[in-house]
C-alpha cells in the first residue's frame, strides 16, 4: 500500500511569497543580464581591517531617486582556515522600526542561533592579512596563507580561491537580496466620491509585487507578519563542481538534484522548514523534519562547503551550468558549475566557507563549529525494537522472553505513546502499565533498555500536574499576543513547552529526576518525537509562525531551531536524573539543526513498508552522515503498511547497516517481531542481526572516529574516493567506518544479485567466504535471500566479538576476534577503540585505543591511546579481555602445513586452508592469549 503524501498541506514554492520573489527576482536577473545595475555596493571608506575581520558596511539603493539601506558585514577569518560572512540591517540592530498589530516581538533580525548550534572554532586567524585596491580587498588566510578571499565593492561579490583556483563565490549572478525593513505605506484613494467611507489602498513600488509582504494566507491560516517582508537571498557559485551534497532533510539521491524543472529535475527547491510531512514521497525536494542547511561541493580532487547558519524557513535552488563556452576555463574537459541560490524568510545572512580540500577537511571543519557527534553508550548501537504501540508491561516482557527464547539479540525495547494515561506525558496508563519498575527491572537482568516517548505538546486538563507546573511558571509557547498557546496535537488540546527558555529547561530537569513521580531508572531513555513541532491544527501541521517564544522571538525566526531545544532539555535532563552518576544520555529525535548531532539519533520519520522506501533510507542515511549527523536510520520494516516477507528480510539485512538500527510499526500494523515471520525468515533476520552484533567493535570504533572528527560512519563513494569521478553519485553502497567493509544490501524486489562498484585495483573478498574480487570496476555479487552482499577491503583488520548473546551489556567482557584481511602486497592495518560504553570516564583516558598492523609476517598491537587520570583503572577492569582468534584472510601459500606461530616467548595453534574455487586461502590462530589492553607481537 502506498498512499501519496498529503502534498495539498504543505507549501510548493509558488505558495510561498518569498520563495516565488526570490525565484522572480532570480529571473528578472537573468533576463536583464549585463544591462543590469546591482543595487549592493560596499562603501570602501566604511571598511576597517582588525584582528583579522573586516567590517564595513553595504549600502543598498532602494529607488530611483537614490535612497539607501544600510546593512552592515563582518566577515571573518578564522584561525581554523574557515571564513564567516555576516550581514545585518542598520535600523533593525537599532531597534529603529515599528511593527504593526501593536506586535510585542523582537525588532532585531535572530542574532541568538550561535549559542544552540556553534561550540568552537570561532577564534579569529592569527596570520591573516589584507590588501586593498580601490575596487577591492584582497585577504590571504588559512593554512599557509593559501585562501584567499576577494571582496568586490560594486556590485558587492565575494570570491574565495585556494591556491588561486576560485571555489565558491558569493553574488556572482547578483542574486543578493535583502528585504530591508519599510512601513506600509497607505493612501487614501484619491477619487473618493461624497458620502462613501475612505478606503485605504497599498502602495506598490512600481516593479515590486507586495501582495505578500504584509499578510500570508495558506490552508485557511493567516500569518499577520507584524514585521513586513523580511527575507533574504543569496546565490553562491561553485565554479567546476558537478556534485553538490546535503543541506538535508530530503527524501531523494545523495548527490543533489538540479531544482528548476526539466527532465529528470525537481519543479521546486530544496526546502527546510521542519515539518511533520504525514506519508512523504521520494525523490523530492519538498521538506521533511530536520534541517542542516550545510553543502559540500565535489569535483574531482576537490570539496569545499558552506553552513547557512539561519534557522527560519529556507529554500535552496540548485542550477548546474556546462562551462564549455567558457573562453577563460583552462578547457581541462567540459566543467560544469554548480549554480545554488539560497533564501530564508527572516534572520541574518551568516555564512561559513570551508575550502577543504578534501570530504574529510570540509566535515572536521563544519564539525569544529557545530560539534561532533555524540558518542553514545553502547547499548545505542545495538537493535532496537520498537512498535506503536507494546500494549502492556506484560506485553512487553513477553516480547522481551520471546526475543530471548528464540536467541534474537536486541537492545531496547521502546514504548510508544499509548503507555501514558490519556497522553498525559510523565504517567504511566494504570490500567495497562501498572507495574513499570517490575518492567524495568526484567529488562535490567539482561542488560536491556527500555525507551519511553516524551513529544513537546503537555496536555490541557486540569488535573494533570505537569501542565498545571507549565501554566504557573509561564513556560510554554505565547501565541502572538503574548499568551500562552494552544493546539491540537495527540493528547487533544495541548500546550508547549518553550525549551528556548533557560527556566524551561531547569523545570524539564526536575521531572526526569529518579526521585520524581515519573518512575525513571538508569535504564530508561527517552524518544523525542513531534519535535518540528508538530501542531494538528497549525499551518502545514505546525506552529504559526507569529507566535512568540522566549525572549518575544518570533516562531518564524527560530522554527528549524526548535527541535533542537526540545532535544537538547532532554539530554540535559537525562544527564542531571541523579546527583552524582554521569551517564551518557540516549535520546532520539526526529526533528534536528546543525548541532543535533551532540545530543543523540535521528530516524527518518515515517516511512512506508515499501522497496522504494526501503531503496530510499541508504541516501538518506548517507546525506545525514555528510552534514555532520551521521547516528541516523529509518524504521526498519517501513512505518506505515505490513511488509512481505521478503521485503522485512531485506529490510533486516539493510537495517543492520543503519547507525541508529530500528523497526518500527504503526499501531495500524500487524506485528511483526523477528520471531513471528517464521522459518526460513526468522532464521535469516537473525543471523543478520547477530552479523551487525558480532561486528559491533568495529561499529563502536567508527562511532569513536566519528565523535573526534566528524568523519561519518557510513561513507559515501566520494569520501573516500574524492578522485575517482565514477562513483560520484553512487549512493547505494558505502563503507562502514574505516573498517574497509563495504556493503550494498539489495533493496530491490525479487533481486538475486548486485552489481558493486569497486573502485580501486586492492584486492576485495566476500565476508562470508573469501571468494576474491580483484580489479576495479563493476562486480557481480549472487545475493539470494539469505545473503547480504558484502565485501572486506584487502589491507584492513576488522575487530569482532563471535559469541552470540542476548543484548551489548552482556557482550562487555567477551573475547575478541581479529579478521586480518591482506592486501594484495601482503599487509593490513586496523583500528579498535573501546571503553565502559557507558559513562564519561573516556574523557579521563579510561579507554583502549589500539592500532594492529600485519607487515612482514607479524602481527603488533601497538597503544594509540592518550594516558590519563582514570586510564590505569579501567585497564584493569579489561586485563582478563583477550583474543580468542585471529582469522587470516589471503593467507600466503608458505604457510600451507604450519601449525603454530609464536606468541612473545610462547606459541599459539595455527590451522591454513588453501585457496578454492576462487575463494582465497585463510589461516586460523587459535587462542593465542592476548590482552587487548596490551601491547603484544605474534609472529607467522
Ligand atoms: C510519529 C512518529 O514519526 C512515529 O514514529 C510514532 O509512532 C507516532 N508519531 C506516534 O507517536
Amino acid at each position: 500500500m502506498t498512499v501519496p503524501v498529503k502534498h495539498d498541506n504543505f507549501k510548493r514554492c509558488d505558495q510561498s511569497g518569498f520563495c516565488t520573489r526570490h525565484r522572480v527576482y532570480a529571473d528578472k536577473a537573468a533576463a536583464e543580464g549585463s544591462h543590469r545595475t546591482i543595487p549592493y555596493q560596499i562603501t570602501p571608506e566604511s571598511l576597517t581591517w582588525k584582528n583579522s575581520q573586516l567590517q564595513g558596511t553595504i549600502v543598498k539603493t532602494i529607488n530611483a531617486s537614490g535612497e539607501t539601506v544600510r546593512l552592515p558585514i563582518v566577515i571573518s577569518f578564522l584561525e581554523s582556515g574557515s571564513a564567516r560572512v555576516v550581514i545585518d540591517e542598520e535600523k533593525r540592530q537599532k531597534g529603529d522600526i515599528e511593527l504593526r498589530h501593536n506586535s510585542i516581538a523582537r525588532k532585531e533580525r535572530y542574532n541568538e542561533i550561535e549559542p544552540w548550534t556553534v561550540v568552537g572554532g570561532l577564534d579569529l586567524s592569527k596570520s591573516a592579512t589584507e590588501s586593498r585596491s580601490e575596487s577591492s580587498t584582497t585577504v590571504k588566510y588559512g593554512p599557509d596563507g593559501k585562501f584567499e578571499a576577494i571582496v568586490t565593492f560594486a556590485p558587492f561579490g565575494i570570491d574565495f580561491k585556494r591556491d588561486g583556483n576560485t571555489e565558491v563565490k558569493f553574488n556572482d549572478r547578483g542574486l543578493l537580496n535583502f528585504e530591508h525593513w519599510r512601513p506600509k505605506v497607505e493612501k487614501v484613494e484619491p477619487e473618493k466620491k461624497e458620502g462613501e467611507e475612505e478606503t485605504k489602498v497599498e502602495e506598490v513600488p512600481a516593479g515590486e509585487d507586495e501582495s505578500t509582504w504584509w499578510e500570508e494566507t495558506f490552508g485557511g491560516a493567516t500569518d499577520t507578519k507584524p514585521k513586513g517582508p523580511e527575507s533574504l537571498g543569496l546565490d553562491i557559485t561553485f565554479p567546476g563542481y558537478d556534485h553538490v551534497y546535503g543541506i538535508p532533510e530530503h527524501a531523494g539521491s545523495l548527490s543533489l538534484k538540479e531544482t528548476r524543472g526539466g527532465s529528470g529535475h525537481h519543479e521546486d527547491p530544496y526546502r527546510m522548514y521542519n515539518a511533520d510531512v504525514f506519508e512523504y514521497i521520494m525523490d523530492s525536494s519538498m521538506t521533511l523534519y530536520g534541517s542542516i542547511p550545510f553543502m559540500q561541493a565535489h569535483r574531482k580532487d576537490s570539496t569545499v562547503g558552506v553552513f547557512w547558519l539561519n534557522v527560519a524557513e529556507m529554500w535552496v535552488d540548485v542550477i548546474k551550468e556546462k562551462e564549455a563556452h567558457n573562453p577563460l576555463s583552462l578547457g581541462i574537459g567540459a566543467k560544469t558549475d554548480t549554480k545554488t541560490h539560497w533564501f530564508a524568510e527572516s534572520g541574518l545572512i551568516d555564512v561559513f566557507v570551508f575550502l577543504g580540500p578534501t570530504p574529510k577537511d570540509v566535515t572536521k571543519a563544519y564539525g569544529e563549529l557545530t560539534g561532533y557527534s555524540q558518542l553514545p553508550q553502547e547499548f545505542a548501537i545495538g537493535y532496537h525494537q520498537c512498535r506503536w504501540n507494546y500494549v502492556t508491561d506484560e506485553d512487553v516482557k513477553d516480547v522481551d522472553r520471546k526475543m530471548s527464547k528464540h536467541q534474537i539479540p536486541y537492545d531496547v525495547i521502546w514504548l510508544d505513546i499509548e503507555y501514558t494515561e490519556d497522553k498525559k506525558y510523565f504517567t504511566w496508563d494504570p490500567l495497562t502499565f501498572g507495574d513499570p519498575k517490575g518492567m524495568l527491572e526484567h529488562l535490567d537482568k539482561s542488560d536491556r533498555k527500555l525507551v519511553a516517548i516524551i513529544d513537546p505538546h503537555i496536555k490541557k486538563t486540569s488535573d494533570y500536574h505537569v501542565v498545571n507546573e507549565l501554566e504557573k511558571k509561564d513556560l510554554g509557547v505565547h501565541n502572538k499576543d503574548g499568551n500562552i498557546y494552544e493546539g491540537w496535537c495527540w493528547p487533544g488540546s495541548s500546550h508547549w513547552i518553550d525549551c528556548f527558555n533557560p527556566a524551561a529547561i531547569t523545570w524539564w530537569k526536575s521531572l526526569f529526576q529518579y526521585s520524581s513521580a515519573f518512575v525513571s531508572a538508569p535504564n530508561l531513555f527517552i524518544w523525542n518525537d513531534m519535535n518540528e513541532p508538530s501542531v494538528f491544527n497549525g499551518p502545514e501541521t505546525t506552529m504559526p509562525k507569529d507566535n512568540l517564544h522566549y525572549g518575544n522571538w518570533e516562531h518564524r525566526d527560530i522554527h528549524n531551531l526548535n527541535g533542537l531545544t526540545f532535544h537538547n532539555a532532554t539530554y540535559q535532563a537525562l544527564l542531571s536524573r541523579k546527583k552524582g552518576e554521569l551517564k551518557r544520555p540516549f535520546v532520539l529525535t526526529r526533528s534536528f539543526y546543525a548541532g543535533s548531532q551532540r545530543l543523540g539519533a535521528m530516524w527518518t520519520g515515517d516511512n512506508q513498508a515499501s522497496w522504494d522506501h526501503l531503496a530510499a533510507a541508504f541516501p538518506m542515511i548517507l546525506n545525514n552522515g555528510i552534514a555532520g549527523f551521521p547516528f541516523a536510520g529509518a524504521d526498519v520494516g517501513g512505518f506505515f503498511g505490513n511488509p512481505e516477507k521478503d521485503l522485512l528480510t531485506r529490510w533486516y539485512q539493510s537495517g543492520i547497516f543503519y547507525p541508529f538500527f530500528r523497526g518500527h510499526a504503526h499501531i495500524d500494523t500487524r506485528r511483526r517481531e523477528p520471531y513471528l515471520i517464521g522459518d526460513p525468515y526468522t532464521g535469516i533476520i537473525t543471523r543478520a542481526l547477530r552479523l551487525r552484533y558480532s561486528l559491533l567493535p568495529a561499529w563502536y570504533t567508527a562511532f569513536h572516529e566519528a565523535s573526534i572528527d566528524g568523519t561519518p560512519i557510513i561513507r559515501p563513494h566520494y569520501f573516500e574516493y574524492p578522485s575517482d569521478e565514477a562513483g560520484f553519485a553512487i549512493d547505494d553502497q558505502f563503507f562502514i567506518g574505516s573498517t574497509g567493509l563495504l556493503a550494498k544490501p539489495v533493496v530491490t524486489e525479487g533481486a538475486e544479485s548486485v552489481d558493486i562498484y569497486i573502485p580501486d585495483d586492492e584486492i576485495y573478498y566476500d565476508y562470508f567466504d573469501y571468494l576474491k574480487y580483484d580489479d576495479k570496476g563493476s562486480k557481480k555479487i549472487d545475493a539470494p535471500l539469505d545473503k547480504i552482499p558484502l565485501l572486506m577491503q584487502g589491507g584492513h583488520i576488522i575487530p569482532r566479538k563471535d559469541r552470540p548473546r542476548r543484548s551489548t551489556g552482556l557482550m562487555k567482557f567477551d573475547p575478541y576476534t581479529l579478521v586480518i584481511v591482506l592486501s594484495k602486497s601482503g599487509t593490513a592495518k586496523g583500528e579498535l577503540y573501546v571503553d565502559d560504553g557507558e559513562s564519561f570516564d573516556y574523557e579521563a583516558g579510561a579507554y583502549i585505543r589500539r592500532e594492529f598492523e600485519f607487515t612482514e609476517g607479524a602481527l603488533t598491537s601497538k597503544d594509540l591511546g592518550k594516558k590519563g587520570k582514570l586510564t590505569d583503572k579501567y585497564l584493569k577492569t579489561m586485563k582478563s579481555v583477550g583474543v580468542e582468534k585471529i582469522v587470516i584472510v589471503g593467507a600466503p601459500k608458505e604457510w600451507a602445513g604450519k601449525t603454530t606461530v609464536k606468541v612473545g616467548t610462547g606459541e599459539a595453534r595455527m590451522e591454513w586452508h588453501g585457496e578454492e574455487g576462487g575463494k582465497a586461502a585463510w589461516a586460523l590462530v587459535k587462542a593465542p592469549k592476548v590482552a587487548i589492553g596490551d601491547d603484544w607481537k605474534i609472529v607467522f
